[in-house]
Order: structure tokens, then sequence, then C-alpha cells
């Protein structure tokens, strides 16, 4: 079938507003929503047999997997390995009796992937992928299947792919700490709200696209870009940074809050806008203080966060752009779309080629 872009200029931003029907949509197929329970299909192994994750992708899937850590560590305490497939498929990794193994892929055929996935099932692990294509090679080769619903993405940068990526990995996570009996019936309700909500929220984050686009021009004019983050905001300011250099071609880099004293602090000056990811909650303050740190050097502050963050921390910051308050679980899920959202209208202001920019493919089936 012929995929048109509707009113939209370009498939990514057609894709980027997307994602609260599809995020939905993926939901839909891992929620019960009247137990509030997750419950994924039915699979030929037992859960409560998981005693380590490994989870393998590349590219912005390959941030799921380490926002996916997050989640598994704190839910169901196992212990968990992310790694990019071209390093995975070749460093001759131990994966003992009780591993599980986790594929993220858009395409279902990024040629690394598929021989890490390969790789593991020779080895005797079991394996889950988090798969968008439903008839691609990974799909009919992993013993669990978690299909996203995102539907095709055409833009090369993967947008609404990652969402429901994430939205999968959570239920994933869920459902192991219940088979793990590391979350009751109660705990599990919660984190099952905070997931139906995410779609609502994320529309509410949608809301931001005019003001993002108000300040992409300050954005487009920098060689370097930073972004930080703590918890999950950290892979969150990795997809950041992929995000711009992707499509905007600006050289961007994403740090964990904490890890900007040990070497980025050098690059900081008056022309290098830094993206700060800061929703409330425990690790704001650290957050802060490093941000803060980056602004006794005359670093350019944009602080992405909520209403109560952007009141105690948005002072001396050159825009603060205003997220919903949300769960910590699904802040990756809502925090994705300003990130996603700059970097477009950063792109669009450069007048680069947005849906296919240079040098990249949608799906790399070539090593
Ligand atoms: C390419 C795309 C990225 C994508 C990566 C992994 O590099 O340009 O957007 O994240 O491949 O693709 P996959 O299909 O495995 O998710």
């Amino acid at each position: 079938a012929m995929i048109d872009k509707g009113n939209h200029r370009h498939f990514m931003l057609k894709e980027i507003y997307e994602q609260p029907v599809v995020v939905a949509q993926t939901l839909r197929s891992y929620i019960r929503p009247v137990e509030q329970m997750v419950a994924l299909p039915d699979m030929a192994f037992d859960l409560a047999a998981v005693e380590r994750v490994v989870i393998v992708a590349c590219g912005t899937a390959s941030y799921v997997g380490m926002i996916g850590k997050y989640w598994i560590e704190r839910f169901a305490r196992l212990p968990v390995e992310v790694d990019v497939a071209s390093e995975f498929r070749y460093r001759d990794p131990v994966l003992p009796p009780g591993t599980l193994g986790v594929v993220v892929s858009q395409s279902g055929e990024t040629a690394d992937t598929l021989a890490a996935l390969r790789h593991m099932k020779e080895s005797g692990v079991t394996t889950a992928g988090i798969i968008n294509v439903p008839t691609s090679s990974m799909a009919r080769e992993v013993d669990l299947l978690l299909s996203t619903h995102a539907g095709p993405e055409i833009g090369v940068a993967s947008t609404k792919a990652f969402t429901c990526q994430l939205a999968v990995m959570a239920a994933l996570s869920v459902n192991l700490a219940r088979a793990k009996g590391r979350l009751d019936a109660e705990q599990e309700r919660a984190v099952v709200r905070a997931l139906i909500a995410a779609p609502e929220t994320i529309s509410a984050a949608l809301a931001y696209d005019e003001a993002i686009a108000g300040m992409a021009g300050t954005i487009a004019g920098a060689r370097d870009v930073l972004y930080l983050g703590r918890g999950p905001e950290y892979p969150m300011a990795l997809e950041g940074a992929l995000k711009l250099k992707e499509i905007s071609y600006i050289h961007a880099e994403g740090y964990a809050s904490g890890e900007m004293k040990h070497g980025p602090i050098a690059l900081i000056d008056e022309a290098v806008p830094l993206i700060v990811l800061a929703p409330s909650g425990p690790l704001f303050d650290k957050t802060v203080s490093n941000m803060q740190e980056a602004q006794a050097r005359g670093a350019q502050v944009v602080l992405i966060s909520d209403a109560a963050g952007i009141a105690q921390a948005g002072e001396n910051t050159i825009a603060t752009i205003e997220m919903p308050e949300v769960h910590p679980l699904i802040a990756p899920l809502v925090y994705a779309v300003p990130v996603q959202l700059l970097a477009y209208h950063v792109a669009v202001a450069k007048g680069t080629d947005v849906d296919q920019p240079r040098n990249l493919a949608k799906s790399v089936t070539v090593e």
C-alpha cells in the first residue's frame, strides 16, 4: 500500500505525531486494562526461570536496551547486560543457563542484530525479540516475538518505533518482575496505570511543538551540542544526540550528567548548547547541580523538565521546555518527544534532507 505524509511536511514529523496512537495500539497487546495487569503472549518457556537478561540491538534500538536495563534491574531485580550487536557478536560473550536474550529491532533485518540473535540461539539461550516488522527474519527466529505495532516507519531516523519499543520493554520488565515475585498486584496496578496514561501524556508533550520550533534557530547555528541526563534519561540523552547528528549533521554527544566533569566540561563555552533532560524526582537535584557547573562556565542551557523542575532550576537558561508531570516509568516515552522535535526543527532550519539523511540507511542489512 502507498503511504503518504498526509498534511505533514516530512514522514518524520508525521511519525512523531503518530506516537500517541501507535503506542496505545502497541500497549493494547500487552495490557489487560480491567485487571490492570501486564500480559505477554503465550510462551514456551518459564519467565520465572530467567536469572539474567542480555539485550542486544543497534542504533536507536540499543538505547531501548539501555533503558530496559534500568527498568528490569529496578523491578525484577535481575542482572542485565546491554550491548551493541556489532560488539556482542565478536566478543565471545558469557551466556550461562538462565539467560534470556532480547533483541530490539524496528526492521528485524539489521545484519549485526540478526547475527547476534543467531549466536545466542546457537549458545542455547532462550530469546525474545521486540520487533516492528512481523514478517522479518528476526521475528521468525526468536522464541518469543514481542511485536511493536508502530506501523511502517519511513523516516530513516527512528521515532515512533522507538517509543513503541519502550512500551513493550516496560511491559516485559513488569512481567519479569511479577514472574520473579518482585512485584505485588498493587505495585503492578500502579505501573500499569502509568503505562495506560502514556499515550495521553505523549499527546500533551506534542503540544510543545511550536515552542520547540521557535527555539530551533538558536541550536541550528551551533557546531557542537551536549545532551545530559541521569538514570533512564541518560540513554535518552544519547538518543537526543544521535537524532540531532543523524538529521541535522551537527556534532552532538550524550553524556550521563555525572560524567560531564570527567571530560566534556572541557568543551563548554558560550557556543555549546547544553540540552538537559531532567524530570523531577530523586535524581533531579544532582542533575541540576551538574547543569549549574556548566552554566558557571557559560553554557547555554535548554532545560527539559516539568513545571516543578522548571520553577526550581529554570533560571539562567536560554529556554525551558515544559513536559507534563510523569510517572518515572514513562518519562523516557514522554521525553522522547521534545528530543525528536528539537532534532527535527533544527534539521528543517538547516535545510537538510530530514527523511533521507546523507550516508544513512533505514535498515542496514550488510555488516
Ligand atoms: C539504522 C537506522 C536507525 C536504526 C538502526 C537499527 O542505522 O538508520 O534508525 O536505529 O539502523 O535498526 P533496526 O531496524 O534494527 O531497529
